[in-house]
């Protein structure tokens, strides 16, 4: 029998506050036509006062914890993909920690913006099957509402807020994580960045993007990592049940799944209800997919996901 890394529960969490593409016309010069036209987006969630990323990630993975039927105090490693972190440090991991009453555990933060939760999930997988942990958490959470430029129509209508975790266990079997592929290209760091940091301008800065060279990159890299993490767990695009895939653009999950060959139905979309909530977007998904009933014990899914670095990555799981 081989040790692999299962998905035994999922939870998420969103902002109480629901913006509407109307809501934002009155703000910014944009429309509800174009955001629709060009994103897929209609609603992004965005967090109030007493909202950080730690408590929405706090939220998520008692929800996770609860689905799995497993005791915060069982848990031995966390690991949060974040780029919005309450603190510069410490790691918001140990706000979660601390937040879930877990006394002593490994907890960490993962920077790899929108593909941080494919890192983070990875990071878990090879430390649960070399022997180092057996029960993780791993969340994606972003209060990327913070770190938006509001007067930049190109950047602002396309975030939002949430969080989303699953809890990973060690356990003998055919279910559980088959394969990853993970991947960075720093010469593209103009294209995707944030303004500013503590070791250069010692501010927090503002998201910055030339979005349709970000999307050119997006379908070519996503499509191309899909079919490796297939190749790896010598799988074929016939035998996915389901793709969850980063939720940027309705287009680009469109473009993806047809350069795969992939029917529309079998990509879960959350997009037009979230907008990009950048590492949360896979779990946040995964989720909703999950406690809707689409997504049951057994399925083969495939999360992916692409973002600032360039950095991108996938995940073969029998769930
Ligand atoms: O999560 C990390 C990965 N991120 C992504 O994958 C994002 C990838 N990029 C995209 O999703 C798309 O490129 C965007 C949605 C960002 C933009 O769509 P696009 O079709 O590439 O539009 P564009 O940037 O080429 O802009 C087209 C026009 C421009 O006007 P002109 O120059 O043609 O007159 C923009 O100024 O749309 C204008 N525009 C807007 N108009 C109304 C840009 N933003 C807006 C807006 N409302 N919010």
């Amino acid at each position: 029998m081989t040790l692999r890394a299962r998905i035994v529960g999922t939870g998420s969490a969103l902002p109480k506050t629901r913006v509407s593409n109307e809501d934002l016309a009155q703000r910014v010069d944009t429309s509800d036509e174009w955001i629709v036209a060009r994103t897929g987006i209609r609603f992004r969630h965005i967090a109030q006062d007493g909202e950080t990323t730690s408590t929405l990630a706090t939220d998520a993975c008692q929800k996770a914890l609860k689905a799995a039927n497993v005791e915060a105090g069982e848990v031995d490693l966390i690991i949060l993909a974040t780029a919005t972190p309450d603190q510069t440090f410490p790691a918001s991991a140990t706000k979660v920690q601390a937040a879930l009453g877990i006394d002593d555990c490994i907890a960490f933060d993962v920077a790899a913006v929108c593909s941080g939760f494919l890192y983070a999930l990875s990071v878990a997988d090879s430390m649960i099957r070399a022997g180092a942990a057996r029960t993780a958490l791993v969340i994606g959470s972003e209060t990327f509402s913070r770190i938006l430029d509001w007067e930049d129509r190109t950047t602002c209508v396309l975030f939002g807020d949430g969080a989303g975790a699953v809890v990973l266990r060690a356990e003998e079997g055919e279910s559980g994580i088959l394969a990853t592929a993970l991947h960075a290209d720093g010469r593209h760091n103009g294209l995707l960045y944030v303004d500013g940091g503590p070791s250069t301008t010692g501010t927090v800065g503002k998201v910055r993007m030339k979005g349709s060279e970000v999307f050119r990159h997006a379908v070519t890299n996503l499509a191309s990592v899909m079919k490796e993490v297939l190749d790896k767990a010598s799988l074929g695009t016939d035998d996915i049940d389901w793709v969850v895939p980063h939720q940027a653009n309705a287009r680009i999950l469109d473009a993806t799944a047809r350069k795969l060959g992939l029917p529309a139905e079998k990509v879960i979309m959350t997009v037009d209800q979230h907008a990009n909530t950048s590492a949360a977007s896979v779990p946040l998904a995964l989720d909703l997919a999950v406690r809707d009933g689409r997504i049951k014990s057994g399925d083969l899914v495939v999360l992916e996901a692409m973002g600032g670095g360039f950095t991108w990555g996938a995940c073969v799981a029998r769930l």
